[in-house]
């Protein structure tokens, strides 16, 4: 009987799975998703607790412990979640990443001495689950502490090598950790502790631009090190989320990586982001500013405009004001909708949520291609806190570390007011072109208080 109850606690705890994270896929379902998700992981984790047997028949004897356990991870991941500013949520996302390594890591530690008889097939998942988990542990760490600013980009001179290196010692380890017979902690805890340092190595030289990538890439890790874990113990539920996160994590890190046009070894090796020499080269002339009344009076005349957001509107917290403008401009009969650039902003999909949390209706916000199909119509484009997205460079000029990335090509259309704080370059470090364009005009000043000003003067006239 307990089996059964167990087993169909597994079986819609999977079926949570697969159906939050479909509906993850539109910022409308995506709040709800992520509930179904966390409620079936509940299920789960109760089922085990309460209706597990061992093979002896006993059921689970250290139930405070462990529940005790939950409670204190419970309230410290409730604790930072609440706390966390929405620009900060990568490092969030990195920092939980790591914790789910670490367990797949610990699995492996603890359990690999209780399952030496059972020969090398059994601790390959075993030795798998430590490497790839201790990997994603230390690298998602190092991967937090960058993107917090505690760390910065360390390199030196044959790093690549030595990092190659490591992994081939550090897999042969795994191998002889697999082959083994009797137990040997040197050896175990020697593979651990090379782990980590090679996860410390693999992302501390990796440029701080390439940080959300690297994540998704630790987070597919840590999928796989915990399907590891589900393998050994047999455990349906574990086998598929550690799956469901070991392919999605897969799948957003290819798609970056085509938004950004370069290959994950370009990543993990290219240096990116350091503001190579190059990169400014081409950029001259001299920029004209603009005032919010003047501007106003240019959007308000127009039939078309569209914003194109960035992380400068994350950082400013003006999708809110952002929005009133929409609809103040649309009350004087102007079309109004938002360009979406794919990496737009420090996380995926990162524009998407700010603006579906400030209610704009999601049919309003196009895709890049159609985005610059509607370009060379479009009277006034207002580029609110976006830099690298829009940056013509990507397409002019092969010195560029943005060389081939694909933009919106804001400079199709016949005006573009640009509103940022000064002159600062984007995450990529380098200057934009389109500032110094004839067609552009500059509209300096924190965001959310450039957006008010000008919805001020839009409602004035
Ligand atoms: P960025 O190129 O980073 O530019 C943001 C601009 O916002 C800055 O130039 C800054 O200029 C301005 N800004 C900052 N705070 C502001 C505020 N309070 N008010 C107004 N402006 C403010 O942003 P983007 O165009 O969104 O491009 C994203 C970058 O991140 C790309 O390089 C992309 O490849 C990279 N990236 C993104 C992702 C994902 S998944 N989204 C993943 C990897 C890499 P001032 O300092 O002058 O104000």
């Amino acid at each position: 009987m307990n089996e059964i109850i167990l087993w169909i606690s597994y079986l819609l705890g999977s079926v949570s799975f697969i159906v939050g994270l479909k509906m993850l896929s539109h910022p409308e379902s995506a709040r709800r998703g992520n509930l179904i998700a966390a409620a079936g992981m509940t299920l789960a984790i109760l089922a085990t607790l309460f209706f597990y047997r061992t093979p002896e028949g006993r059921p689970l004897h250290n139930i405070p412990l462990i529940l005790a356990a939950i409670a204190l991870g419970s309230a410290l991941g409730t604790w930072g979640a609440l706390r966390v500013k929405m620009t900060a949520m990568p490092q969030m996302v990195s920092l939980f990443n790591g914790m789910g390594g670490a367990c797949a890591a610990l699995i492996a530690v603890m359990e690999y001495e209780h399952y030496l008889v059972q020969g090398p097939l059994v601790l390959s998942t075993i030795s798998a689950g430590l490497i790839i988990g201790g990997i994603s542990f230390s690298g998602s760490v190092i991967a937090f502490l960058k993107l917090n600013d505690n760390l910065g980009d360390f390199r030196f001179k044959g790093q690549n090598i030595l990092n190659a290196l490591l992994l081939v010692v550090l897999l042969s380890l795994g191998v002889a950790l697999t082959f083994q017979t009797y137990y040997s902690p040197v050896l175990l805890f020697g593979v651990a502790a090379l782990t980590l340092l090679y996860g410390v190595l693999f992302v501390l030289p990796i440029g701080g631009a390439d940080m959300p990538v690297v994540i998704s890439l630790l987070n597919s890790f840590t999928g796989v090190a915990a399907a590891f874990g589900g393998f050994l113990y047999q455990n349906q539920v574990m086998l598929t989320g550690g799956i469901l996160v070991g392919s999605a994590g897969t799948i957003l890190t290819v798609l970056m990586c085509q938004a950004m046009n370069r290959s994950l070894m370009n990543v993990l090796i290219g240096n990116f982001g350091g503001g190579q020499a190059g990169a400014t080269a081409g950029v001259q002339g001299s920029i004209r500013e603009i005032q919010a009344s003047d501007a106003a009076v240019l959007l308000a005349y127009s039939k078309k405009v569209m914003i194109v957001p960035g992380y400068g509107l994350a950082v400013a917290q003006a999708q809110h004001t952002c929005h009133e403008l929409e609809k103040a401009l649309e009350d004087k009969g102007v079309e109004v909708k938002y360009a979406i650039h794919p990496v737009a902003g420090r996380m995926p999909g990162h524009m998407n949520v700010l603006l579906a949390e400030a209610d704009v209706p999601y049919p309003k916000l196009l895709e890049m291609e159609d985005a610059n199909a509607e370009m060379p119509a479009t009277d006034v484009v207002i580029v609110v806190g976006a830099n690298d997205v829009v940056n013509p460079a990507a397409k002019n000029n092969p010195a560029s570390p943005i060389y081939g990335m694909p933009i919106l090509e804001v400079e199709e259309a016949q005006n573009v007011i640009v509103m940022k704080r000064s002159m600062g370059k984007g995450y990529a470090g380098i200057e934009n072109e389109l500032f110094f364009s004839p067609k552009t005009r500059m509209l300096f000043g924190d965001a959310k208080d450039s957006l008010q000003k000008l919805l001020n003067e839009v409602k004035n006239l």
